[in-house]
């Protein structure tokens, strides 16, 4: 149990014990150390309802807090704040327990939910952009950090492999589709094709009707349009899946677009029953009351006869709740579909849907001109090519500073700074803010950046492989330089801090914690000699950089970047 539970329950208690009342405990750590680690403002609360100085009751309180230890005594402060100072004692029990424990310290939850991931989500046959790119790190991340916390955490692949792009790849790939060059290199082929056949559709009338009507016959399911349908999936499938391996991402499921077209007709007939829907101009549409959404009507089935991406949400959310009942479903999207899923919502209430939906959205990339980050063609080699870069900058780096590595060596090394110093890039900012994209910082290994936590986690693996192999941390930890001591405080906030990234989906306070952690190990690291120091100190020192290394390693891990031993 982390200090932040012990503290709230504690409080809780005293609250009951000396008042007979139930409030929040309100525990929130403190801005500034010199007002101990955590404090409340419970007394200032209660001292309203029992008419009574909060100072009073702030008094009353701390006779009463059962803190075991926990903390020092607690102080009263400014007009009713109670503060806490951690002890040193729990201090060093908790540095031993988190140098024995891999997990850093962290228990899985004893309620654990399920969690449907909807990421990535590529769209077949069009541009795969870097906001793609985000949505695949951003919702990895957070399905590791969720199974590391002990929930079931469902990865599923959206992809957009229907939709109205199909009939103008179809009736393009018929007339001056070249099977020579398609197969030679397919991804780029079919973009090129895509975007020759969007443009005629626009200027050519003909042309987009006949799209159309090969669209309507796949849907129909023409054995024909369906086999060409299903090359094109599967060739983007084969593509991306190149993607994923570079970034070692992988899915539960893979249930795109297209396995809920079955189920649209349903979703829309079921809409209209319940008076959710209605019939307009010979489209079905659901009009809102919500003041918010008054103007915007979202479209389930057009005058056609055919189905959106809306119809398709509506279905997969059916879907979700009957096979996996999850708590919670998380859509890593671009923020631009904010409409799009605040409609969604709404309607899956209307629905009786009770999960919480959320859309975990983020901002774009940006180049170093301050314009949203285009590939060089958009597609997906060359987002692997972005990838690519950064190994190779990595490399120039490792061989500089690793003479003594063997090709080998420094080609799996450099694989992992490169693509963690990426996805570091991108997990330590607000994924709300938009950011640029400069692989020189990202890779740098001083700052807030993934190559400085991957070498600060091999500078404390070179300490134990001088040590030899068989040290195990002591069970009694004793805390004195100052460095020890601030040390020791930021390792008990792993787990609290996890637990908010959990909440909020928001990895940035994961790399927070691990960068503070990091610079307080190498103020620690400088001031405080380890192996030259000898007997309680040196053991106590050496549980020290164990536990930093276990919670190196299992933040890392959340982020999915590989911690290294040697770099
Ligand atoms: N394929 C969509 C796009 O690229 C993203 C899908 C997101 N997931 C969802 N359930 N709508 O814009």
């Amino acid at each position: 149990m982390n200090v932040h539970t012990q503290l709230s329950d504690a409080v809780r208690q005293a609250v009951e014990k000396a008042f007979a009342e139930s409030a929040e405990p309100q525990v929130s750590r403190t801005q500034d150390t010199q007002f101990g680690d955590y404090q409340t403002s419970v007394a200032m609360r209660l001292g309203k309802t029992l008419k009574r100085n909060p100072r009073e009751v702030a008094q009353q309180l701390t006779e009463t807090i059962a803190w075991q230890g926990l903390t020092e005594a607690p102080e009263i402060a400014g007009p009713g704040f109670i503060n806490f100072r951690l002890s040193n004692d729990y201090l060093g029990k908790m540095v031993a327990r988190i140098a024995a424990d891999p997990r850093g310290g962290v228990e899985p939850t004893t309620t654990p939910q399920t969690v449907v991931l909807d990421f990535s989500s590529p769209n077949v046959a069009k541009r795969l952009h870097v906001g793609h790119l985000r949505s695949t790190i951003l919702g990895d991340a957070m399905t590791r950090v969720l199974r590391f916390l002990g929930h079931h955490a469902i990865a599923d692949n959206h992809v957009g492999d229907w939709g109205t792009q199909f009939g103008l790849l179809i009736l393009a790939f018929r007339r001056f589709g070249d099977e020579e060059a398609f197969k030679l290199d397919p991804v780029p082929y079919l973009e090129d094709l895509y975007k020759r056949a969007s443009e005629q559709s626009k200027q050519d009338e003909a042309f987009a009707a006949e799209a159309r009507a090969e669209l309507a016959k796949l849907q129909k399911g023409d054995p024909e349009n369906l086999a060409l349908w299903s090359r094109f999936v599967e060739i983007s499938r084969w593509d991306v899946e190149r993607l994923y391996g570079m970034l070692g991402v992988s899915f539960d499921h893979w249930l795109g677009e297209s396995f809920y077209n079955p189920a649209l007709p349903n979703v829309v007939s079921g809409l209209l029953e319940r008076g959710i829907a209605r019939e307009d101009q010979g489209a079905v549409v659901v009009f809102f009351d919500e003041p918010e959404l008054e103007k915007h009507p979202f479209l389930v089935q057009k005058q056609d006869g055919a189905f959106l991406y809306s119809t398709t949400d509506i279905a997969t959310i059916e879907y979700r709740q009957r096979e996996w009942h999850p708590q919670r479903v998380l859509y890593f999207v671009d923020r631009r579909q904010e409409l799009h899923f605040r409609q969604l919502f709404t309607v899956a209430r209307k629905l009786g849907y009770e999960m919480a939906l959320e859309h975990i959205a983020f901002g774009s990339i940006l180049n170093a001109e301050g314009r949203p980050l285009k590939t060089r063609e958009g597609n997906t080699p060359s987002l692997r090519g972005l990838l690519q870069e950064g190994i190779d900058t990595a490399l120039a780096l490792v061989r500089e500073n690793r003479p003594d590595f063997s090709a080998q060596q420094a080609a799996d090394v450099s694989r992992s700074v490169g693509i963690g110093a990426i996805k570091y890039a991108d997990l330590s900012q607000n994924r709300l803010t938009d950011y640029k994209f400069d692989l020189a910082k990202m890779i740098a290994f001083e700052g807030n950046t993934g190559p400085y936590l991957q070498y600060t986690y091999a500078r404390i693996s070179s300490i134990f492989r001088k040590l030899g192999a068989d040290w195990t941390p002591p069970t009694q930890v004793r805390l004195e330089a100052p460095e020890e001591i601030a040390l020791a405080r930021q390792l008990t906030r792993f787990e609290e801090t996890l637990l908010k990234v959990a909440e909020a989906a928001m990895p940035n306070y994961l790399c927070d914690y691990l960068f503070t952690l990091a610079k307080a190990y190498s103020t620690f690291y400088t001031n405080c000699p380890i192996l030259k120091s000898e007997g309680e100190t040196r053991e106590s020192r050496l549980a020290l950089c164990r536990a930093v290394q276990n919670q190196l390693a299992a933040g890392l891990g959340c982020l999915g970047i590989e911690p290294l031993t040697e770099m």
